[in-house]
């Protein structure tokens, strides 16, 4: 049993104090990593990676790295209405949909060095067995309760209407495309009862009420079970996550259907539940279990031992299910342990706005990963030096090309460059033996010695931006180890001192490896090959000895590059396109309707001539109006004008207008204003000018 000393803070008195560990904090023999599973309706972005998949597979390297008993299981999630509204838009089945984003998703991950050790997914028929079985223990069991309620049917298509098929106004904000579950534009919870003027995302009608029996896990009867859980036994989870658990227990918990009426999911395997399937909600965390058990046949030794300690990685919006709703799950099953953490993070955002995968608002793996070849890590550590975990960030691409400028390529691309290069150069690749150190050098060994147990209390806290800082720091002392040292200048004086500079260099190096292999795994293995070792252990970290004197190191090569600005503005008019075709879908689905029809004799009864602004100003004491004197052809006249928000007068004059002559003349403001200019209205941008392509003469009708 390992002693450690704490000191007790007494009135009186400050001593310190034996304890043992293990009366503190529970050891334990094994690690379950879970990360959400994506759902399968599209590919993965960064906001996916900076919440959940960059911080879980920083974790799980790391306690691999320390020789724990560690597994990693993530999976497609294929299921949920958002399939299917997709498949639907398509024209295909929601399988096609599924297989096509779950290669991409898991390719994508492997590309970026998610080192998972199993990604499944959901249909699969251990899944389907799986969460079958796990509905009808509770079922058999009495744990569920039946209840009929009245939900939205749509009679046109003849379905009932779950979730995201019905669309309507969000009561909190006024979003018109608001869904029955979620706002998405405030981020609001609903019921598809709160939507105002609710319709269906299927038909677009307007649909009724229908009678429908569903399945319900009775949350209320859990907790006080969870409020002894969380609220009093796991106070040091991040308060985000706390805080989200305490006020879903302090508003009371309601019965939450588990079943669906739906024809794409696990079929609710009972008699009389034709047409309904398991909530996608319910299936999907069984998942994880399901994912161990392709995994291993000793699955059971992570799922059903106190001796696992469960984390699962998730965003925010996840935090619900996993805290409160998942493990009442496990907890009416019974025989499943309960997750230890639960480190949700926040959002990031995408240069100011929301990432969002209908607008394209996003920056895409696959993407990067086709875009940035050999840039994987320059990915990985941006959204990790940046992540959300205590608010939501933002993502630019700005700051994308200074932390690859500033932070890879200067400091850490820096240092090992220049100490494997000064060792090409002094000694032919042979690393030098370390003779006497000074001070100097005892100090520079020390302040590394120190870093290594505040990195991994910060990974081990899930504090993983500050443990990158600690990884960097490495490379951090090391770059200032050489700079002040200045080998290249001693080397004319004191050889001899020069080989203990590029000894101790050469160990950071190797430190500095294993040091950010959580974090940037392809870097990593790059400097072990150009120092041509094995790769040391964790517990080598600090240690000065990690490489023999006389060992020839590999040849050196550049970790990073520098990102040049042609590249990110690439990327930011990628965004701009985006941001332009929605501006574009925008004003597309607020097209005014058509107004009745006209007679052509009524439509020729507009005298529509081409008229030149010769003079424009603005309407005293108004901000909208402008005093036009235009050039008919037929005349020079004054026409007041509604426009003054969108054009200044001076860009106006000389221009070449459409203007409705013969409108009845009327006062504006005590002006006489004889006929109207036409400009057409975008929903987006307002008004905009229209003229002829050419010039043409002043008075040509136009008709
Ligand atoms: O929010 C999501 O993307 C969900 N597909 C996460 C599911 S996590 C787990 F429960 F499977
Ligand atoms: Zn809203």
């Amino acid at each position: 049993m390992e002693q450690i000393t704490v000191f007790t803070v007494g009135a009186a008195c400050r001593r310190p104090a034996l304890i043992f560990k293990s009366f503190m904090a529970k050891e334990f023999k094994r690690y379950l990593i879970t990360s959400a599973l994506p759902y399968a309706n599209g590919p993965v972005h960064i906001g996916h990676l900076a919440g959940v998949y960059v911080p879980s597979d920083i974790y799980t390297r790391y306690l691999r790295l320390r020789g724990r008993d560690v597994i990693s299981v993530c999976g497609s999630d294929e299921h949920g209405v958002p399939i299917t509204i997709k498949a639907r838009k398509e024209g295909v089945s929601p399988q096609v949909i599924v297989d096509r984003y779950h290669e991409i998703i898991k390719e994508s991950f492997r590309r970026l060095g998610i080192s998972f050790d199993i990604y499944s997914r959901t249909s699969s028929p251990t899944h389907y067995r799986t969460a079958s079985d796990f509905f009808r223990k509770l079922y058999d069991e009495g744990k569920f309760i039946e209840r009929t309620s009245m939900q939205y049917y749509d009679e046109e298509a003849q379905t009932f209407l779950a979730d995201r098929y019905i669309v309507g106004t969000c009561p909190r904000c006024g979003n018109e495309r608001a869904y029955g579950d979620q706002c998405e534009q405030c981020g609001s919870t609903l019921s598809p009862d709160e939507l105002i003027d609710p319709h269906s995302a299927v038909s677009g009608s307007v649909p009724v009420k229908r009678e429908t029996k569903h399945w319900y896990l009775p949350l209320d009867r859990y907790e006080p079970f969870l409020r002894e859980w969380i609220l009093e036994g796991h106070k040091e989870w991040k308060s985000n996550v706390y805080g989200q658990c305490k006020s879903w227990l302090d508003l009371g918990l309601q019965p939450r259907a588990v079943s669906r009426d739906l024809d794409w999911g696990i079929p609710v395997p009972v008699e009389g539940a034709e047409g309904k399937v398991l909530y996608v909600w319910f299936d999907a965390p069984i998942g994880y279990i399901s994912a161990t058990k392709d995994l291993t046949p000793d699955w059971e030794k992570y799922w059903k031992s106190e001796d696992t300690k469960m984390v699962h990685f998730i965003g925010k919006d996840n935090i619900v299910f996993h805290c409160i709703v998942f493990p009442s799950m496990l907890k009416a099953h019974g025989g499943y342990i309960l997750p230890e953490n639960v480190p949700a993070n926040e959002f990031l955002n995408l240069e100011g706005d929301k990432i969002s995968t209908s607008r394209n608002w996003a920056v895409w793996l696959h993407e990067y990963l086709d875009d940035f070849p050999g840039k994987e890590d320059v990915l990985r550590y941006v959204l990790c030096a940046n992540a959300p975990e205590t608010k939501d960030n933002d993502f630019t691409w700005k700051d994308f090309q200074a932390r690859n400028n500033n932070e890879l390529v200067a400091v850490l691309g820096n240092f090992v460059n220049r100490a494997l290069v000064l060792t090409k150069k002094y000694f032919g690749g042979r690393v030098p033996a370390c003779g006497a150190m000074t001070d100097y050098d005892r100090a520079t060994v020390a302040e590394l010695q120190g870093i290594r147990s505040e990195l991994e209390g910060n990974i081990e806290n899930f504090r993983f931006r500050e443990a990158l800082k600690d990884a960097m720091n490495f490379a951090r002392i090391g770059n200032k180890y050489l700079a002040d040292t200045e080998p290249w200048k001693v080397v004319k004086s004191d050889p001899a001192r020069v080989e203990t500079i590029l000894n101790i260099a050469l160990q950071i190096t190797a430190n500095v490896a294993v040091a950010i292999e959580p974090f940037m795994p392809f870097s990593s293995e790059k400097i072990l090959r150009m120092l041509a070792i094995e790769r040391p252990t964790w517990d080598d970290l600090g240690s000065m000895s990690v490489i023999a004197a006389g060992h020839e190191i590999g040849e050196p090569q550049l970790l990073f590059e520098k990102i040049e600005d042609d590249v990110i503005e690439r990327q930011l008019a990628k965004l701009a396109a985006a941001k332009a075709a929605n501006a574009a879908a925008e004003a597309a689905s607020h097209v005014a309707e058509q107004k009745e029809e006209v007679s052509f004799d009524d439509f020729s009864k507009m005298d529509i001539r081409i008229s030149t602004i010769v003079a424009a100003e603005k309407v005293a004491k108004t901000k909208k109006l402008l005093k036009l004197t235009v050039d008919t052809g037929i005349d020079r006249r004054t026409i007041v004008s509604g426009i003054a928000e969108y054009f200044k007068p001076e860009e106006l004059v000389g221009r070449q207008v459409p203007v409705l002559v013969n409108l009845a003349p009327r006062e504006l403001k005590g002006i006489r204003s004889e006929g109207m200019i036409l400009m057409a209205e975008d929903a987006v941008r307002g008004l905009v000018m229209m003229r002829p392509e050419e010039k043409v003469t002043d008075g040509s009708q136009v008709g």
